[in-house]
Order: C-alpha cells, then sequence, then structure tokens
C-alpha cells in the first residue's frame, strides 16, 4: 500500500473512532443519578449534615446523587434526645437540601440497638418496648410522605455461625420487637417502604445471611408489612466483596421484597477497587428487583473509614477510578428490569416555546408499575418547565433539575439546576397506564413566559 493511501485510511478510521466516541458520550449518562434513573433505580449517598456548607461537598452532592440517607441525624440519640421530645433540626436540614436538589430520602434508622440516647440505653422490658413504639411512631409520622424507605430494624443479627439475634436491650424485650417495630412505622407512614438493613449479609451462605432470609420468609408468610432488604455492603480485605453477592440480592429479591444496597463502601484503591465497585452494581442491575445502591458518604475524606480510602472521590472532590467504573456499570447494566422494552427517540415534537425556550418532552423507559420522561430545552440556558401529571399517576423521582408541585401535586415546576439542559423524572402508573406527562410551559431566564399552550404528547407503545 503507498504510503499516502495508508495515512489516508488511518486518518478515515480514526475520524470514525472519534464520531463513535463522541457518539457514545453524548448517549450515556454523565452522572451517577441520572444513570442509574434511566435504569429505574436511584443512586445515592449518605449525607452528614455538618458538611452541607462546604461547597465541593454540596456541589458533588446536587451533581450526583437523587437519594439521600442522613449519615446520623436521623438516629434515635439525635430525633429523641430525652423522652418524648423530638429534635428535627438537623435531620430536615439533610431533607430539604436534598428535597431541593430533587433527591428522595432514606430514612434511616427507627429501631437500633446502636446510639440510642442514654435514656433508652438505661431503659427495659415493656418501658423500652413502649419507648420504642413511640419512637417509630412520632418519627415516621413526622416524616410522613418525605421518606422513599425507611431502615425501621438495622443490625439485629449476631456475627458469625450462631445465626441468632443479637443481644441487645431491645432483643431482651421479646423476640417479637422487630415485627412491631415493622406494624408500628406500617401504620404510622403506609407510603413508605419498609426495610430490613443489616451487615454482614452480604455473602449467601454465611449464617447471618441466611437467619435473615428466614426471618424475611416467616415475615411475607404471616402478613408482617415488609417491603425491602438493606444490604450495607461494607467491604475490605477482611470482608470482601462475595463472588456469590448476586446470588444474595435475587435470592431476597425472589422472596417478594425489594433490596437495597444501602451503606456501601469498598477500601482500597486503583483498579482493583474500581473492578469491585464495578462487580458490585453489575450485581444490582442484574437483578431486576434491586431498586438502588447507596455509598456511604461522597469523599474519601468524608467517610467514617477514611483511612480505607473506599469512596467514589477523593479528598478534594476528583472522580475516582471506581467513580468511572460505577458510572460505566451503571451506563451497561440494567436488562433485567423493564418489563417493557424502553422506547427510544423523540416521539413529539417541540411541545411548547413561542419566545424564549422549547421544551420537549422524550418517553423514556416504562416498567410495570411506572416509566421515565425526559425532557430536553433548548433556547435558554437557565429556565423553567412546567409540567403537569394526569391523577392518580405521581412523579415518584426527578433528576437535574429542582421541582416544586402546586398544591395538587398535579403540576411540577422544574427549574434548571445548572446541571445542563434536560431534565427527567420517573412517574408512578397508580393504576392510569395511558396518560402521559404535558408540558404547560417553558420560560427562560429574563425573557417571559411562553404561551401556556398544552400540546398533547403521545404515549409511547406499550406491551
Ligand atoms: C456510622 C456513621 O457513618 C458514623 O459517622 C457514626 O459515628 C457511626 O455510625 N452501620 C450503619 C450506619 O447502619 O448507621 C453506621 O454509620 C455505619 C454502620
Amino acid at each position: 500500500m503507498r504510503p499516502q493511501f495508508l495515512l489516508g485510511l488511518i486518518v478515515v478510521l480514526l475520524a470514525a473512532a472519534t464520531a463513535v466516541a463522541v457518539t457514545t458520550a453524548a448517549q450515556a449518562a454523565t452522572t451517577l443519578g441520572a444513570s442509574a434513573a434511566e435504569k429505574g433505580r436511584y443512586f445515592g449517598t449518605a449525607v452528614a449534615g455538618g458538611r452541607l456548607g462546604d461547597s465541593t461537598y454540596a456541589t458533588l452532592l446536587a451533581r450526583e446523587f437523587n437519594m439521600c440517607t442522613a449519615e446520623n441525624e436521623m438516629k434515635w440519640d439525635a430525633t429523641e434526645p430525652s423522652q418524648n421530645s423530638f429534635n428535627y433540626a438537623s435531620a430536615d436540614a439533610i431533607v430539604n437540601r436534598c428535597t431541593q436538589n430533587g433527591a428522595r430520602i432514606r430514612g434511616h434508622a427507627l429501631a437500633w440497638h446502636s446510639q440510642q440516647p442514654g435514656w433508652a440505653q438505661n431503659m427495659s422490658g415493656t418501658a423500652l418496648r413502649n419507648a420504642m413504639v413511640n419512637h417509630i411512631t412520632k418519627v415516621a409520622t413526622y416524616y410522613r410522605g418525605k421518606i422513599h424507605s425507611w431502615d425501621v430494624v438495622n443490625e439485629a443479627f449476631a456475627d458469625g455461625t450462631s445465626g441468632a439475634r443479637r443481644d441487645s436491650n431491645l432483643q431482651r424485650t421479646g423476640n417479637d420487637w422487630i415485627e412491631v417495630a415493622f406494624r408500628t412505622a406500617r401504620a404510622a407512614d403506609p407510603g413508605a417502604k419498609l426495610c430490613y438493613n443489616d451487615y454482614n449479609t452480604d455473602n449467601w451462605t454465611d449464617a447471618k445471611t441466611q437467619a435473615v432470609y428466614r426471618m424475611v420468609q416467616d415475615f411475607k408468610n404471616r402478613g408482617v408489612p415488609i417491603d425491602c432488604v438493606g444490604l450495607q455492603s461494607h467491604f475490605n480485605s477482611q470482608s470482601p466483596v462475595p463472588g456469590n453477592y448476586q446470588t444474595t440480592l435475587s435470592s431476597f429479591a425472589a422472596l417478594g421484597v425489594d433490596v437495597q444496597i444501602t451503606e456501601l463502601d469498598i477500601e482500597g484503591s486503583g483498579t482493583a477497587q474500581a473492578n469491585n465497585y464495578r462487580s458490585v452494581v453489575t450485581a444490582c442491575l442484574n437483578v431486576a428487583r434491586c431498586t438502588g445502591i447507596t455509598v456511604w458518604g461522597i469523599r474519601d475524606t468524608d467517610s467514617w473509614r477514611a483511612s480505607g480510602t473506599p469512596l467514589l472521590f477523593d479528598g478534594s472532590g476528583n472522580k475516582k477510578a471506581a467513580y468511572n467504573s460505577t458510572l460505566d456499570a451503571l451506563n451497561a447494566g440494567g436488562t433485567t428490569t423493564p418489563t417493557t422494552g424502553p422506547t427510544t427517540g423523540p416521539t413529539t415534537g417541540p411541545t411548547s416555546g413561542s419566545g424564549t425556550c422549547t421544551a420537549t418532552l422524550t418517553p423514556g423507559t416504562v416498567w410495570g408499575d411506572r416509566y421515565n420522561s425526559s425532557v430536553t430545552v433548548s433556547g435558554a440556558s437557565t429556565w423553567t418547565v412546567v409540567v403537569v401529571i394526569t391523577a392518580p399517576q405521581k412523579v415518584s423521582s426527578t433528576w437535574s433539575g429542582t421541582p416544586t408541585w402546586d398544591s395538587s401535586g398535579n403540576v411540577m415546576t422544574v427549574q434548571s439546576n445548572g446541571s445542563g439542559n434536560s431534565f427527567g423524572f420517573t412517574t408512578m402508573f397508580n393504576g392510569n397506564t395511558s396518560a402521559r406527562p404535558q408540558i404547560r410551559s417553558c420560560t427562560g431566564a429574563g425573557g417571559g413566559t411562553t404561551s401556556p399552550t398544552v400540546v398533547p404528547t403521545t404515549a409511547p407503545p406499550s406491551g
């Protein structure tokens, strides 16, 4: 081959490779939350109230995560420092910030042997049982309607080979304390998913995993209200990611509960750590009822195990290799969840916008109980889009925009929040599978409101 032909061929091949790379990058989600949401899942983090004023932290929190767990602020010692006297200030600061960010909240934790207030630690018997019931009732009622999932009971089983309950003051009130906690939580907040959460329950063959499994199976058989199992998934060299992790997830899910990875951190660095994160995320996406992943902090320096550098961002807020493998795994996986295949491509033209901006709604993935939509705005970089939902459908999560609601809950106003010119949301069918969201208006910053014309959007094909 003559040299100039060879050169020409290389140029053509390089151009083709570049084009492919650009196309891929344009299609793949670029944040953890957006990517998980495209798969009908969430990606969350533990939030430390004391760090909300740190601008690097706040930026990463808003950009990457669409679920928040208060790291300590909703625990018993924080919310009920003296008996029947409640303090929600620190927890509310987290709830409010995350809600403004368009993120949802995992409640953590209602009943736990650890981080109890001193007055409860000194109680036993009926007095403690009644105090637990009162605590669950008051806290779950206060946050009623705001919590995606509650860790109702945390860490109630012993480590090791016994498969027994952990000894604690709560356990000594009677073996039924866990089911009483779940029934109490259901009565206080019927809309929240109720989870049992624990650690060292990742290896399917461990006695502790099997014991939790049998409890959940028993609860389902007897109608004790339980909706989900949380695997904390704190991993390090003593407690590595087990090879049968996906089996654990799918086995719990087969009992008819959702599974959530609730406190993920994996000590290590570099490629080894990145590969571990990839395998955990991939396992979740391979299990239809693994509905979300939460990492236990944002930067390594935010971690309760900081010396193990177990998180996705370094101390300066830079993305680590583990971040990239996590995002790649989210973007690549998730083929098992949809019960109806994804609908791709815009099926509607511009739906509004004669002045400052135009909002185009694109149907996304459809599941049995819910579906995604995304909205792309052109003509303005700072915008407000009003979307109308048909009741009883209800939006359950949003990403890449800041939503507020009218009193009916059917009119959602989404403002740009610096994460680009599109946003998305998940809508629960709640029995109506035919209605689809309508764009009412698009308003650009500094401009007037466009005419509030509602242009019908077509429903994606169902099937
Ligand atoms: C940890 C927090 O990260 C620390 O800040 C705190 O000092 C102790 O608790 N399992 C749980 C979490 O359920 O609540 C724990 O969080 C970590 C282990």
